[in-house]
């Protein structure tokens, strides 16, 4: 595989441009408007940066890593030619569905159209395409250049061939690819989100504030990050998305989102990417302050 199609340029579509860019492929980055276009440039290029200062890539790779990247508009002529097709939109299930068909009619046969979805139906997905054994699940995970793993998510109907060669494109970006069936939430996700609910359910009833939680789960757990950071840095809209499709997959209540969850998905608090969430970013990105909820 050569040239990949990269469909939405957001957290997740720009991280996994950038590597695939670092790692010697060609890449057209594609949203809808030029101003998302401009800015996930601006982030690549600082993450870049942050590579080069923590000694990962050299000086010298920068220019190259960004001019393996089209940042672009255009749909169509992004897809005609490529071997594989990322779709990292938002966690919808109908958007997904509507650009899985439209590409699937718009591509040559032997491409591999996967999603980059964090819990939906990789056979929904699939469903009344015309060529289902190549639509497969490549969840990544964020931030993409620096967490080893894709989750490989088979449907009922991807082949074995879609499954070989996209492990072996994982492999050749450096990540650690591993298959699971498609069922809510795949392993990562059905795993993650409850505890991440728990910990905005603790908040909720004032057992902790958010400082206190984040520091039991680091400290006393050797979690890397608390569940508020990391729900922050996933972003709670697509954290609340995931909860709904396990509530609705299983069919039970024990997923239910968190209502102080809800609620900041409906103020437009949304994390890290809109600089609020249980924490604010707007002072210095690096060292976010937590935020005091009066319960
Ligand atoms: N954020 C995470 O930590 C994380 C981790 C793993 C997987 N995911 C999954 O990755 C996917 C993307 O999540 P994200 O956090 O990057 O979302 P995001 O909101 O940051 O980005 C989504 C992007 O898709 C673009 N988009 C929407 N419709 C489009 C269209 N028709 N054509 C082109 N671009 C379009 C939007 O303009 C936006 O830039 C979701 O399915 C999510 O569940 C997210």
């Amino acid at each position: 595989m050569k040239q990949i199609a990269i469909v939405g340029a957001g957290t997740m579509g720009l991280g996994i441009a950038h590597i695939m860019a670092q790692y010697e492929l060609k890449v057209s980055l594609i949203d809808l408007s030029e101003e998302i276009l401009i800015e996930s440039k601006k982030i690549i290029s600082t993450n870049i940066d942050r590579q080069i200062r923590k000694g990962v890539i050299k000086d010298e790779q920068k220019k190259y890593i960004l001019s393996n990247i089209l940042f672009t508009k255009e749909l169509k002529e992004s897809v005609e030619n490529a071997d594989l097709i990322i779709e990292a939109v938002h966690e919808n299930f109908e958007l997904k569905k509507k650009i899985i068909r439209d590409l699937d009619s718009m591509c040559k046969g032997d491409v591999i159209i996967s999603s980059n979805t964090s819990s939906l139906s990789i056979s929904s997905l699939a469903d009344k395409t015309l060529y289902p054994e190549r639509i497969i699940g490549m969840h990544f995970m964020n931030p993409v250049p620096v967490m080893p793993l894709v989750e490989i998510v088979v449907g009922s109907t991807t082949s074995e061939k879609t499954i070989d060669q996209t492990k072996s494109l994982a492999t050749k970006i450096n990540k650690i690819p591993l298959v699971v069936k498609d069922s809510p939430g795949f392993v990562s996700n059905r795993i993650l989100l409850p505890m991440i609910n728990e910990a905005i359910e603790t908040l909720s009833q004032g057992v902790a504030d958010v400082y206190s939680i984040d520091q039991i789960m680091k400290l006393g757990m050797g979690h890397p990050m608390g569940p508020l950071r990391l729900a922050d840095l996933i972003g709670l809209d697509v954290c609340l998305s995931v909860l709904k499709v396990l509530e609705n997959g299983f069919g039970d209540k024990k997923y239910s989102p968190n209502q102080l969850l809800v609620r900041m998905v409906e103020k437009g608090n949304l994390g890290y990417k809109t600089k609020r969430g249980f924490y604010g970013y707007d002072k210095d990105v690096k060292n976010p302050y937590p935020i005091k909820f009066y319960i």
